[in-house]
């Protein structure tokens, strides 16, 4: 049988058809965060999306229009979420002046007729009502201004919405961008051809949102390696009192079954050995190092402690494949920062091939400088993670193949 890699692998990409005197719909992921004043903080995404962009501007496409959401407005305008404030960072990097259309209704035909060269933004397809819905009529319009669906929004391809779906259903040819093709190859080269021993990082808050994870991996990966406030549970489950620090009391037997499948399947599971504690998370006057077992009454733990940091070291230069998600604590403060960015350093320096997953992690990393020393940073979460767990993402599964199945 077909794994969810092998089937997404089959779609056919933009290069394997013709796009001269195209009209080309892009679909791409410029959700990129932004401090208080609407100034993005990281373009990976856009800078991830130019290579297909660019790729439709010298194939000589007619009309290019790319579509974006950007946060999670409640399907109407709010200035905050405009595809705007995208709009100058993308025609820097691109250096081209960008078309914005701020009324996608109303500038239909402007936008569906043939214009060499001319790149159109489309304001943030998420104030349209039926993006997430999987409204057909929103997919029909959207369809109607376009020869070719071209899905490049790979952090967007585990929704089922009119743009990254839908579409699909009204328009004659859809393929993949170069960045979609690009996060396949390397999560096929971490999973499915993969220099063994393999090694899961997962860090992060919660178990809850990482639990479908740890359940599908325990047959793929070698070694286990869990930080971040989700180990806290773990560490409940092994009865540690954990005090005041956060942790999921109602997935304490979810832990106990992950690592009773750990065992089974003679996964070595990594947890902190000693921890970063503190009285108090927002306002932190006393922080100590304490062993794992023993934190303190009223104390959190914030991050990993040296010796986990050590532990955690030691593992990721044993292992020939190292896939991270989540961080190993509060990484944001200063203070908490230490465990995630020495353990940043630590897999960048490893000679494994080393895939990041999750906007923070990648975060993380660019905080360190070390990106360039990763074999791979996907553009992709919550995708990321599903596609970890074994699903075909659904904007990967209405798209032309290369060859069809028998
Ligand atoms: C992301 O940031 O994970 C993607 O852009 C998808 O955004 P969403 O979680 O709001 O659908």
């Amino acid at each position: 049988m077909n794994s969810n890699i092998q089937v997404m692998k089959g779609v056919k990409s933009i290069r394997d058809i013709d796009i001269t005197g195209k009209r080309v719909l892009i679909r791409v992921d410029f959700n990129v965060p932004m401090d208080s004043h609407q100034t993005i903080t990281d373009d990976r995404r856009i800078r991830s999306a130019l290579q297909t962009i660019n790729y439709c501007i010298d194939q000589n496409a007619c009309s290019i229009t790319l579509v974006s959401h950007l946060g999670r407005p409640k399907g109407e305008y709010e200035e905050r979420f405009s595809l705007r404030h995208i709009q100058k960072r993308l025609e820097r990097l691109l250096q081209k002046r960008i078309e914005f259309v701020e009324d996608f209704e109303a500038s239909q035909d402007e936008i569906s007729t043939c214009s060499l060269e001319r790149v159109f933004l489309l304001e943030n397809i998420r104030f349209q009502p039926g993006e997430k819905k999987n409204d057909p009529e929103l997919s029909k319009k959207l369809a109607s201004i376009c020869d070719v669906f071209v899905n490049d929004a790979f952090g967007t391809s585990h929704r089922k919405h009119a743009s990254t779906y839908g579409i699909t259903e009204f328009v004659d040819v859809k393929v993949a961008g170069f960045l979609m093709m690009k996060e396949i190859e390397a999560f096929s080269k971490a999973l499915e051809t993969p220099v063994r021993p393999i090694t899961l990082v997962v860090g992060g808050a919660k178990i809850s949102s990482k639990i479908t994870l740890l359940e599908s991996v325990m047959q793929k990966v070698d070694k286990l390696i869990i930080g971040g406030a989700m180990s806290n549970t773990f560490l409940e489950a092994l009865g540690y009192d954990m005090q005041a620090s956060f942790y999921e009391k109602e997935y304490i037997e979810t832990a106990k079954n992950v690592l009773a499948e750990a065992r089974k399947n003679k996964v070595k599971i990594y947890l902190p050995v000693d921890l970063v504690i503190t009285d108090s998370v927002d306002h932190p006057i006393d922080v100590k190092v304490v062993p794992s077992q023993d934190v303190l009454e009223g104390f959190s733990a914030v991050d990993i402690g040296p010796a986990s940091v050590k532990l955690f070291q030691e593992v990721v230069e044993l292992s020939n494949t190292i896939i991270w998600n989540g961080p190993m604590g509060i990484y944001e403060v200063d203070r908490f920062s230490k465990g995630t960015y020495k353990l940043a350093g630590a897999i960048a320096d490893s000679y494994a091939y080393t895939i990041v997953g999750g906007g923070d992690t990648a975060d993380a990393v660019d905080k360190t400088g070390e990106a360039e020393n990763f074999s791979f940073i996907s553009t992709g979460g919550g995708a990321s993670l599903e596609l970890l767990e074994g699903k075909v993402l659904p904007g990967f599964e209405n798209l032309d193949r290369v060859k069809s199945e028998a």
